[in-house]
């Protein structure tokens, strides 16, 4: 099955570690280009796995196996950030090339790493602290003040590992070290995507802003509204020297708060396609999931030029109804520019299993049908 004398002349092969949504998404963008494409799932119901024929079922922090996987491609790349370090470095030092690189994924891994970083690069953050102790929790509680925003600095995604302590009882409960930071009054969120090549060709998109309820993101606004072209500027700026300085191959996506009128302040960093950036799969010239592709590649990157004045993006939450498809019948009856894409997963509650995008130039009206349509989905309306 992965033998690439199969394969026609120069096709270049692309590993990827984890098959969730993002290496679904990837693969689409791997046909287009004439890439062969293989995942290394931990299921064969995972969301890549279902539509990728070439694909290893295995562990990831079983480094033999992960090695046996790595010698039939050209390049690695990831799905996630949880890939193990040890696997990464393993990899690494056996001559296989992964990108972004082990050296770099750390600061999008660990949030106490990233923030010591991105001190040191003097970017703007809130005050933060690595608590080794309560004795340390509570000296940067008295400086501060609670509210506090408290983070377990690995593992953590959809506000999963994020908690709002509100009182040194609170702060009491929590397990060290952990990552402390003020509780920022921001305006809204913002995100700004980057994607860098080997050959330090970089693009960045515009800025969007990411809605959030409850630590989870439920829509994105492209580009941001309202946003001065000076902000949009600092914030590409400061993705460029982010991506520059950590020597990110790849995509980056930078998460942004927006305090009005102070500055842009760093909330985290990811290293691979971003949920920010699923709206350029139907409202830009090159989609997040190409530009990564041709990036780990060492292609020339595509333009991140909007193919419309604005594109609304929705992420759909697993709702009361396990049949995610049976709803398609009245939502895209309903809508015939709705954009779908689901990724076959198993519907759980406020579980990410789709997104939809819209993309024309009434954003109040885009954001209408997109909450029409995730809404129904879900169950939250049945009409
Ligand atoms: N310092 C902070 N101040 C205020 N809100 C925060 C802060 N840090 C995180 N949040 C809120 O929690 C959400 C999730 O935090 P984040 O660090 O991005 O975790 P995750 O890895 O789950 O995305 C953010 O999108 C934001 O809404
Ligand atoms: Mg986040």
């Amino acid at each position: 099955m992965h033998a690439r004398s199969n394969l026609p002349t120069g096709t270049p092969v692309v590993g990827v570690l984890g098959a969730g949504q993002l290496a679904r998404m990837m693969a689409e963008s791997a046909s287009a280009l004439g890439v062969q494409f293989r995942v290394f799932a931990q299921s064969e119901s995972d969301s890549a796995a279902l539509v990728c024929a070439d694909t290893t079922v295995g562990e990831l922090t079983d480094a033999a196996a992960v090695f046996k996987f790595a010698q039939t491609v050209d390049v690695i790349t990831l799905d996630h950030e949880l890939v193990p370090a040890a696997t990464l470095e393993f990899l690494t030092q056996s001559g296989i090339k992964v990108y972004p690189t082990a050296a770099a994924i750390k600061f999008a891994a660990d949030k106490s790493a990233m923030r010591e970083k991105l001190k040191m690069l003097g970017a703007p953050m809130p005050n933060w602290v690595t608590a080794q102790n309560l004795n340390q929790a509570n000296q940067f509680a008295q400086e501060i003040g609670y509210p506090l925003i408290a983070k377990s600095p690995t593992g953590g995604y959809d506000g999963r590992g994020v908690w709002v302590i509100a009182d040194i009882a609170e702060l009491n409960t929590l397990t060290f070290p952990v990552l402390l930071e003020q509780k920022v009054k921001f305006e809204r969120e913002l995100a700004v995507l980057i994607v860098r090549s080997p050959h330090n060709q970089a693009v960045v998109y515009p800025v969007v802003e990411t809605v959030q309820q409850d630590g989870i993101c439920t829509q994105v606004l492209a580009p941001a509204p309202n946003l001065a072209e000076s902000r949009a500027i600092e914030a590409q700026q400061l993705a460029l020297q982010i991506a520059a300085e950590l020597d990110v191959i790849g995509v980056l996506a930078v998460e942004l708060f927006d305090t009005g009128s102070g500055p842009l302040l760093v909330n985290e960093l990811a290293m691979r396609p971003h949920n920010s950036g699923h709206w350029t799969q139907d409202g830009a010239s090159t989609s997040q999931f190409e530009n990564h592709l041709r990036a780990v590649l060492d292609l020339p990157l595509g333009s991140p030029t909007m193919t419309a004045p604005v594109t609304v993006m929705g992420n759909i939450l697993g709702g009361i109804h396990p049949d995610l498809h049976r709803g398609l019948l009245h939502c895209l009856a309903r809508d015939s520019e709705l954009k779908v894409h689901l990724y076959g997963k198993t519907v759980k509650p406020n579980r990410k299993v789709g997104h939809l995008n819209l993309t024309g130039s009434d954003l109040a009206d885009l954001q209408n049908r997109i909450s029409h349509a995730v809404d129904f989905l879900a169950g939250r309306i049945d009409e």
